[in-house]
């Protein structure tokens, strides 16, 4: 995608400074990185809010005892326990989602429940506590949306810029920050390949020309943190991220890996498995008419509210009005891909929380966890 002119996108330092900030699904693969992230920026407490204690717990470990975080269990389909959860928040970001197509799929009633009335409860309780703002973590699914997951999104990202318009003299600024896939989060590609690929194969694909923008968690957190700044009520910031085509990365995977697991790699087979209901070949980052309302910096899109007063965004210029489709958007060569995987530790030595086959041999069922780092 083109580089355009920046807004100038300040510091992120200052802003977060003295903050007290509430993180909904801290203990998730987005929403731990926020927490983690924000830390490093000196706010005055950070509280940790989901549903189980077990994963909370496990942060709790890695970040170790420290008074400026918190954890809260709850639950965002509970408004009174939200209620109690924003009391005193300046700033809150909304990870907690349930983000699996096929779940969600599956669960309709549930997705609804989370991604919508969650929000719904989450709104009510920022503009009843006057919270400064409110950052709610969006997917490119949300664009055309074929599954009830990503329609369930799209629903949210609408009430949040709503709740823009409709709040009255309230002070709370609401906004939604999209992106593409997260490179190895929870229940990703990358831990699905490596484990396939620990087992000796098959690594399953859906489909040979598949295309997904994707990008580390710790650029995509960097650039959630700079928009959750440069809101100014009713956007969606949209993240520009690199295409690659999936059966690259398990190429690039089954090279790097297949060895270490004591496997050839030339052994290793990579099938096609076939789209699953509701997903998509390609992904869109912003449909044409979302083009048509939006500006372009340098690492981001904003798209303008479609209802209620625009505010303006000094140095952004207007989008292109096109659509922005993965299909439409020249992929990472598999070098690159390499190099990206490398550089986020995920071939090999950087941190992540891996469940490995006791013994090859033993198994396909036999994982044990192993600690946060690979040998
Ligand atoms: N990962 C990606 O590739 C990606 C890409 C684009 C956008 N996103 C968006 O980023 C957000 C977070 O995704 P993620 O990858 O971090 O997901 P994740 O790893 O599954 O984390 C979800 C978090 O939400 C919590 N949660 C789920 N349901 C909840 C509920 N009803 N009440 C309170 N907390 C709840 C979970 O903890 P408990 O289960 O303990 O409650 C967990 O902390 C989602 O909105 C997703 O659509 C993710």
């Amino acid at each position: 995608m083109p580089a355009r002119a920046c807004n100038g996108g300040a510091g992120r330092g200052g802003f977060y400074r003295g903050k007290k900030i509430l993180v909904t699904g801290g203990t998730g693969s987005v929403g731990s990185e926020v927490v983690r992230q924000l830390l490093a920026l000196g706010p005055e407490v950070v509280r940790v809010y989901s549903r189980d204690e077990t994963k909370q717990f496990e942060l709790e470990q890695e970040l170790g005892p420290r008074p400026d975080v918190r954890y809260l269990i709850g639950d965002v389909r509970d408004l009174s326990r939200l209620r109690r959860a924003v009391e005193g928040i300046d700033l809150v970001f909304h990870a907690a989602a349930l983000k699996h197509v096929p779940a969600c799929e599956y669960n309709p009633f549930e997705a609804v429940k989370t991604n919508v009335l969650g929000v719904q409860n989450l709104i009510e309780a920022a503009l009843d506590e006057e919270v400064e703002r409110v950052v709610a973590i969006s997917t490119d699914k949300v664009a055309n949306p074929t599954n009830t997951m990503g329609a369930t999104k799209l629903l949210a990202e609408r009430l949040m810029a709503a709740a823009n318009h409709c709040k009255g003299r309230r002070r709370t600024v609401f906004t939604c920050v999209r992106f593409g896939n997260v490179l190895g989060s929870r229940g990703s590609v990358v831990p699905l390949f490596h484990r396939q690929i620990a087992r000796g194969g098959p690594v399953t694909v859906t489909h040979q020309d598949m295309t997904r923008f994707m990008m580390s968690v710790g650029q995509a957190v960097k650039l959630v943190l700079e928009a959750g700044q440069l809101g100014r009520g009713g956007e969606v910031f949209i993240l520009k991220m690199p295409v690659l085509r999936l059966w690259d990365l398990a190429a690039v995977m089954v090279e790097a890996l297949a060895p270490r697991w004591g496997w050839d790699s030339a052994g290793v087979e990579i099938t096609r498995v076939g789209l699953r209901p509701g997903e998509k070949l390609h992904e869109e980052l912003m449909t044409e008419e979302e083009a048509s309302r939006a500006l372009e910096m340098d690492d981001m899109f904003v798209i303008l509210p479609m209802v209620g007063p625009r505010a303006r965004h000094p140095g952004a210029v207007p989008a292109q009005v096109l659509r922005y489709s993965s299909q439409d958007q020249e992929p990472l060569g598999r070098r690159q891909i390499r190099e990206m995987l490398e550089r986020e530790g995920l071939l090999g030595t950087g941190p992540v929380i891996r469940l490995v086959p006791r013994l090859r041999g033993e198994g396909a069922g036999a994982w044990r966890r192993e600690g946060r780092r690979w040998a």
